[in-house]
């Protein structure tokens, strides 16, 4: 691999003026800005907030307070002898730490309208973050409410994992000027994060439906025994009762095994993909994001099996959540370079 080539693959006429006037253009908010470093502040803390949600989740503390968005009734978690304290504080801490992130993001939002930063994309990110705000917010109250409906929780995962991903967008705009430029290439990167976010929906299928413990081998289920069969049907039946409640998991043990095994097919199909794909292309792509690619997909994927071997440990299961929004940022930042002109 050529050390640090990055090349345009698609060219196209340009006008040297116009292309001057918008380097400078966009050279206003170039290096680190005050906007580049909230966000960024702003990322951290929502891997945080991801982290937290995982661990609560594992805690089986998602109902640690049955009502929302106070404790019983009360700012913190009231003293009784009828209450899981250690439940009810991890879904609190949680809760406030969820809450200061919605104060960052309306500050990055605010920020981004300011003339010095404000671009069309910074517009299209900040919108997206507030109807995230809002859809985050109701879906949190649905998850205590429909009593870990797996659908809900699935949902709500993945609104912190879109969260992430455009303040990390703001991120790299803020920091890097851009001009977009077309390249084949990002196309190929964009079906790796398509993949990708597939992978996440089956990962947090797996621990909604808590099929973690469901096949406690590894590569294969129980060995492959023939009691293991496939239970398409019941494993991805989306919408359920209202009424039950889904803490500990409902369905059969094979509707588990199967939920479990497409989550590890799935790993499969991403790893050769990412692979196959970035070593194709690694002439046309940035090498320091290509090895952070292969570096999070390895630890990812050796973070599952230990989750596997070792029954869920708390902290490998955590991190194995927060790699997965590591990966995710990863190609979005090669998605980002690139589609962005290089500059000298
Ligand atoms: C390489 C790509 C992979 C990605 C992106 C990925 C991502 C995820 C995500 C996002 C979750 C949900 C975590 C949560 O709800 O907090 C999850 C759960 C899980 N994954 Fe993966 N995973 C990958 C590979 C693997 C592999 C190879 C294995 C095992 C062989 C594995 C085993 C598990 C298990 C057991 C769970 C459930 C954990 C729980 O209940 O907390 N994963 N995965």
């Amino acid at each position: 691999m050529r050390g640090g080539q990055y090349k345009t693959i698609s060219t196209y006429p340009r006008d040297p003026d116009l292309e001057n006037q918008k380097l400078k253009h966009s050279n206003r908010g170039m290096g680190f800005n005050f906007l580049s470093i909230l966000s960024l502040f702003a990322v951290g803390w929502a891997l945080s907030v991801i982290g937290l949600g995982a661990f609560t989740r594992l805690m089986d503390a998602g109902l640690g307070c049955p009502d929302w968005p106070l404790c019983y009734g009360h700012m913190i978690v009231p003293h009784s002898p009828m209450i899981d304290k250690y439940k009810a504080w991890a879904e609190m801490i949680h809760r406030y730490f969820a809450g200061f992130l919605s104060i960052l993001i309306m500050a990055v939002i605010a920020l981004s309208f300011f003339k010095k930063y404000r671009n069309r994309y910074l517009m299209i990110y900040s919108l997206c973050l507030i109807f995230l705000i809002l859809y985050q917010i109701i879906l949190g109250q649905l998850t205590v409410t429909l009593k870990l409906m797996p659908v809900i929780v699935v949902g709500h995962l993945l609104g912190g994992f879109l969260i992430v991903s455009v303040l990390w967008l703001i991120f790299l705009n803020s920091r890097f000027p851009f001009i977009p430029k077309r390249n084949p290439i990002s196309i190929g990167v964009l079906i790796g994060i398509i993949l990708l976010f597939f992978q996440i929906i089956l990962g947090a299928w797996t621990s909604t439906q808590y099929a973690a413990l469901s096949c406690p081998d590894f590569p294969f289920c129980f060995n492959a025994h023939p009691f293991f069969t496939m239970d398409f049907q019941n494993a991805f039946h989306f919408f359920v009762q209202k009424g039950v409640n889904y803490e500990g998991g409902i369905l059969s043990d094979s509707a588990r095994q199967t939920i479990h095994m497409m989550h590890r097919v799935g790993a499969l199909v991403l790893t050769l993909y990412l692979f196959l794909f970035t070593y194709l292309m690694r002439f046309h792509l940035k090498n320091a994001i290509v090895f952070w690619i292969w570096g999070m997909l390895i630890l990812q994927i050796f973070l599952g099996i230990v989750n596997v071997i070792f029954k869920l440990p708390i902290f490998t299961a955590v991190s194995h959540t927060i790699v997965a929004a590591l990966l995710l940022l990863s190609l979005l930042t090669l998605f980002f370079f690139t589609r962005r002109e290089r500059q000298s």
